[in-house]
């Protein structure tokens, strides 16, 4: 076949191998098929020399040409294929900016927290401090330096959970049985005035119950300062069940006996729900008074025992039990629920 010829064919050939090249490396394969050193035009081009005289130029003017519309068929054919492939990256990367995506649960705080969060908020409002001290406790703090004598029936070991008995004059160590402990380490700590709130975990000797648990909680409460009389106490807590209970709350103090208070009381509040007297009340079985915590003037004991001055300051304290304060509150009969980890009765809250 004459290289005018054979050219003329190459052309008509790289029309429909170039077109029907799918992917840039076809093509790149495509490409050397037609212009490499074995193609046709290779082949041509280096006889060019061996071609009669007056052959050479529509020879060489015919491979200039051929070799021209092959490079510019292969040259379209690639960008397309260049388009070809970006577009498809962008589909394959592509988002449903419609789809639903999951969702990751929110939870929320348990209700003892939340208790504890607005009683610490009332008396932050006040200007008490937060403080928080170990539940493993010394017997020192938890009883002695609270003027509880080592006969107390507390300190039994059917009451309080002992890490260690303390043997060789060693203090013993048990699980804190009350928040009050940390009124004796704040003070050791801080020079008066005191004015603090303790929230925290406190451990009993207890079969569970509807009423009772061996891990619950409690805030304490102390105010030490010069001329802190008894009437603070009673309107401090006033102000406090108005603002917990409502503002309609009544309140009032009964004689009690703690050891590291003197005098001692416990308070209760005027009934929210039926304000005293409707029998059968739900809340209150028709008492008309919720017994809510225990408090009293600092004992001078405990003072004495910190090295404050008792003829100088004098104080009061207040404990309660937060699991009681959200029973009260929301009526919730079961002290279980606290733990039980229902989530029915969680998210009511
Ligand atoms: N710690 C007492 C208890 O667990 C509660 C208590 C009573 C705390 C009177 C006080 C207080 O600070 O003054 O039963």
């Amino acid at each position: 076949m004459d290289p005018k010829t054979a050219l003329d064919d190459v052309l008509t050939e790289a029309t429909s191998t170039i077109g029907s090249a799918v992917s840039i490396d076809e093509l790149d394969r495509v490409e050397s098929a037609l212009l490499g050193k074995t193609s046709v035009i290779g082949e041509v081009r280096r006889s060019m020399g061996r071609i009669d005289a007056a052959e050479r130029p529509v020879v060489g003017a015919a491979l200039k040409q051929v070799t021209e519309s092959v490079q510019d068929l292969l040259d379209r054919r690639r960008v397309e294929l260049e388009v070809d492939d970006e577009a498809r990256r962008l589909e394959e990367g592509r988002i449903d900016v419609t789809l639903e995506t999951y969702v990751i649960p929110r939870g929320s705080r348990h209700l003892i927290q939340q208790t504890i969060d607005e009683v610490v908020d009332i008396f932050t409002g006040l200007g008490y401090r937060v403080a928080d001290g170990p539940e493993a406790e010394l017997g020192w703090y938890n009883f002695d330096a609270l003027n509880t004598p080592p006969t107390h029936p507390s300190r039994l070991e059917s009451d309080t959970v002992y890490l260690d008995y303390g043997a060789d004059g060693d203090d013993e160590v048990l699980l804190r049985t009350q928040t009050s402990p940390v009124q004796v380490r704040w003070m050791e700590q801080h020079e008066p005035p005191v004015y603090v709130v303790v929230p925290g975990k406190v451990y009993r000797k207890e079969t569970t119950d509807a009423t009772h648990l061996p891990v619950f909680h409690q805030i304490e409460g102390l105010a030490v300062d010069e001329s802190i009389k008894f009437s603070d106490l009673k309107g401090t807590l006033a102000h406090f069940s108005r603002e917990f209970f409502g503002p309609e709350t009544k309140v009032r103090l009964r004689p009690h006996f703690f050891p590291f208070t003197e005098p001692s009381a416990e308070l209760d509040v005027s009934c929210f729900l039926c304000d005293g007297g409707v029998a059968g009340c739900r809340v209150c079985g028709g008492a008309g008074w919720l017994e809510m915590l225990g408090c009293g003037m600092v004992d001078p004991n405990v003072l004495e025992a910190v090295g404050y001055d008792p003829s100088r300051l004098s104080g009061f304290a207040f404990g309660m039990g937060v699991e009681r304060m959200a029973m009260v509150r929301h009526g919730i009969n079961d002290i279980r629920h606290f733990v039980d980890n229902d989530l029915r009765f969680l998210r009511q809250f």
